[in-house]
């Protein structure tokens, strides 16, 4: 596939791990954890295809709601992954976490400091983990914020602009979503990248997380490719 084709930015909602496991008669967390497998088979895939921007929907607001014992089960995973992340330099990645990460144990948002610090200076893809993450929390954060900034009164060099708001999200610097891949069969947002994936086009399948490989990204890619963004115009 031409480079011109490829999305710059991917949005990816990683749905199906407990599905997954039930249907092997094995506990949800052990579904995440084999999720988690794909996860970094499927960074290193988008590395290979020159993807620039990756996000991933590792936990949403909603999903703190679940048991206590799965959700201890998610963020042990995350906890673990940032103790090796040596793939991500020695690929030229860089990492960002997005989302409402004072929910993280105190340690682990550390790491995930150090993680976002140690790998700041790679040119390559910017992988983007939003954990804890709601699109709507996101621009009310982002409204509070302006909100507090300007509490004096709006500056005369300021104005409120698209651009302007966007400096104000998890995602400041980051180019907006142009693909957004859900697996695992349903056919919804999720609360995901609400305001950067307004113009994006959409991929699902009914594969299962864990099953998900190199072969459906680039099945997926290859569908983007045969689109005809408009953007809303003619
Ligand atoms: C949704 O599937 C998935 C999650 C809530 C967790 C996603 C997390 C991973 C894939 C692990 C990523 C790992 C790292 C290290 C970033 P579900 O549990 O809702 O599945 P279901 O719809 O079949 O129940």
């Amino acid at each position: 596939m031409s480079n011109a084709k490829l999305p710059v930015h991917v949005g990816i909602i990683m749905d199906g791990n407990g599905r997954w496991a039930k249907k092997r008669g094995l506990p949800r967390k052990l579904g995440h954890r084999e999720g988690g497998k794909v996860f970094r088979k499927i960074v290193e895939a988008c590395i290979d295809l020159d993807l620039q921007y990756v996000t991933f929907y590792a936990l949403s607001t909603e999903n703190t709601s679940r048991p206590k014992e799965e959700v201890e089960a998610l963020v042990k995973l995350f906890d673990e992954y940032l103790d090796d992340i040596r793939e991500m330099s020695d690929k030229n990645t860089r990492l960002r976490f997005i989302g409402g990460l004072e929910f993280f144990p105190k340690t682990t948002c550390k790491k995930m400091q150090d993680a976002e610090t140690a790998t700041a200076s790679n040119t390559g893809m910017t992988c983007c983990l939003a954990l804890n993450y709601g699109g709507r929390s996101e621009i009310i954060r982002a409204v509070s914020q302006i909100i507090s900034e300007h509490a004096t009164g709006i500056s005369p060099t300021w104005e409120l602009s698209e651009e302007n708001f966007a400096n104000y999200l998890y995602t400041r610097g980051m180019p907006n979503v142009d693909l957004v891949i859900r697996t695992g069969g349903e056919r919804r947002i999720s609360n995901f990248l609400l305001w950067q994936a307004a113009y994006a086009e959409y991929y699902f399948t009914d594969v299962l997380w864990p099953d998900f490989g190199k072969e459906n990204l680039a099945t997926a890619l290859g569908d983007y490719a045969e689109r005809n963004r408009r953007f809303g115009g003619l």
